[in-house]
This record gives structure tokens, sequence and C-alpha cells, in this order.
């Protein structure tokens, strides 16, 4: 039963990065204080952890240990805990609720919540300076810096929620809406694959190749079942509001070509990027896993 197995790997992989979040983040009775419990409010809710658990798939894929890589998802998560946070705020999509709670500047305020973002994201690259189990050496370790900080940056994750708040309420084609996509979204996910592969320097060229397509694939295919949620989905199971998209005229797949064009497109990602898996073995498994999770999931 593969959902079977995906429950369960999904549940291992949560704890290891909640258990690496929890040891990392700094403890809420520190100073000061208000700034850490909205970091550790934000950063250890119910989250998905699809991004910690795509580096831990990837490891298993080539034959790293879960250990190997606690530090690299807990990375990519403490990112993506920061970019959920700055997309929430009355500047950005102005939401009230998220991960079935108030959003961390409705639970604290605008100012403590945009620092908690900003401390979120650099605690991120400590993470990664400072964990002794990473493996591959110093240059490998230079190279996930670089791979997670370009991931985020102007031609990553924030330039992708650049274009995406100046294609509200206008007109773009599937070109433009594609490359939105790619940048805020795919690009922390295709991020956090490309770091487990760095973590094994030896690994053959055309394997991380195949790893990187699939990521590419999967993270659009991740975004474009966000849009379809926003839509279609049960807002209680989503932790998050409902029909927004539309109400805020955002670009995206299903306003573009409709729900089902949007689901076909999905589908139609997840087929490439399980083609990208073909020269890997069984231990690929849990990355198919994910794939077929990714244009099934309901929340
Ligand atoms: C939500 O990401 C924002 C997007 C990039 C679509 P997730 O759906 O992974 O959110 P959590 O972490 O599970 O709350
Ligand atoms: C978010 O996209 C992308 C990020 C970089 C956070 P959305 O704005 O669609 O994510 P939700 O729907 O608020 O989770
Ligand atoms: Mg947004
Ligand atoms: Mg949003
Ligand atoms: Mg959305």
């Amino acid at each position: 039963m593969p959902n079977q197995d995906l429950g369960s790997f999904r549940a291992r992989c949560r704890a290891r990065v909640e258990a690496a979040l929890d040891h990392w983040l700094p403890p809420a009775g520190i100073h000061p204080t208000r700034l850490h419990e909205a970091m550790r409010y934000a950063a250890l809710g119910s989250g998905k952890r699809i991004r910690p658990t795509l580096v831990y798939a990837t490891a298993e894929a080539i034959g790293l240990a879960p250990e190997d890589l606690d530090g690299a998802a807990c990375a990519v998560e403490l990112i993506h805990a920061y970019s959920l946070i700055h997309d929430d705020l009355p500047a950005m999509d102005d939401d009230d609720l998220r991960r079935g709670r108030p959003t961390c500047h409705r639970a604290f305020d605008e100012a403590t919540a945009i620092l908690a973002g900003d401390a979120l994201q650099t605690l991120a690259f400590q993470v990664l300076a400072s964990d002794e189990a990473l493996p591959g050496g110093p240059a490998a370790r230079v190279g996930m810096i670089e791979t997670l900080a370009r991931a985020a940056g102007s031609r990553g994750m924030a330039g992708g929620q650049a274009l995406d708040l100046a294609a509200e309420g206008g007109e773009i084609d599937l070109a433009m809406l594609e490359n939105i996509h790619i940048h805020k979204t795919g690009a922390l996910i295709r991020g956090g694959v490309r770091m487990a592969t760095q973590a094994s320097p030896g690994l053959a060229r055309p394997l991380a190749e195949g790893l990187d397509r699939y990521a590419k694939c999967l993270g659009l295919a991740f975004q474009i079942r966000d849009d379809i949620l926003d839509v279609e989905g049960d807002p209680v199971l989503l932790g998050k509001t409902g029909g927004k998209d539309q109400a805020q005229e955002k670009a995206t797949y299903p306003a573009l070509m409709g729900l089902s064009a949007a689901r076909e497109a999905a589908g139609s990602l997840i087929d490439q990027a399980l083609a990208s898996l073909a020269p890997l073995d069984g231990r690929a498994d849990p990355l198919r896993w994910i794939a077929a999770y990714m244009v099934k999931r309901d929340r």
C-alpha cells in the first residue's frame, strides 16, 4: 500500500525536522521573548513539512542517511516559514488564517511578524553554516548555502513573490504565470532537493540532473495544486481562508485556464517528474509517492 508507506515515511520526516526546528529555534523564554515566541509560533505550527520530506526522500534515493540531512531539511523549512509570514502580511496577501490559526501578524503584530520572518531567514543560513552533521566537506556546505540563498532570493522565491504581486489584477499569459509559480514556490522545492544532492559530491551527474528535473516539475505542480485548492478545497482542512486568489485577482492556473485544464497541467507535470526518476532504483520510491500525493493532496 504505497499510501500507507508514504504516511509512515512522512510521519518519520515530520518528527525529524520538527525535532531539528525545536533544537535550532531559540527558546521562547530567552530575550527578546516576543520575537522568539513569534518565530516558534510560525515555524512549529501544523505544516505539512513537504520541503523537508523531499530533502529526506532525496537523501534516501541517493544512499544518504536521514541524520546527514537534518540541517538542510531544517534550513529549507525555516525559509519556508519565513516566506509564509511575509506572504500573509497586509502589504502582500493580507491573510488572517494560516495552518488553522491566526497568521503571525494577527497573533502578534506586524512589526514582530516582519522581524520573525527576518530572523527565521538568517537562522536557516546559521544552521547550514554550523550544523556539524552535514556531510560532504566544506565545499559541499558552501554549495548548499549558495543553493538556498539563490532559491530564496530575488531570482528565486522573493523574486517570484514580487512578480506575483505585480501580476495582481492584470492580464498575463501562461508563460508569465509559469514563471511566477516556478519562482515563488518552485525555487525552494528545487533548492531543497539540490541541497540533498550536493551533500553527496560523488553523485553521478545524470542522477543529479534527473533529480533536479523531478524537483522542477514537482514545484510547479505543487503551486498549481495550491491554486486549485484555493478554489475548491475545504478551508478547514487547508487551515487558510478559501477563495482568496479570485478575490485578490491573483494570477493562477484555474483563473487562466479553468479547473479541469489546471488539473491536467498538474497531472502531466507529475508524469514528467516520475519519468525523470526512471534511472533510480526502489530507494527513490518515497520521491515517487510524494509526486503522486502532490496532485491528490487536499491540504
Ligand atoms: C503554502 O505552502 C505556500 C505555497 C508555497 C503554496 P505549504 O502548502 O507547503 O504550506 P504548509 O507548510 O503545509 O503550511
Ligand atoms: C505562496 O503562494 C508562495 C510563497 C512563497 C509563500 P500563495 O500566496 O498562493 O500561498 P498561500 O496560498 O498563501 O499558502
Ligand atoms: Mg502569495
Ligand atoms: Mg498567500
Ligand atoms: Mg495560494
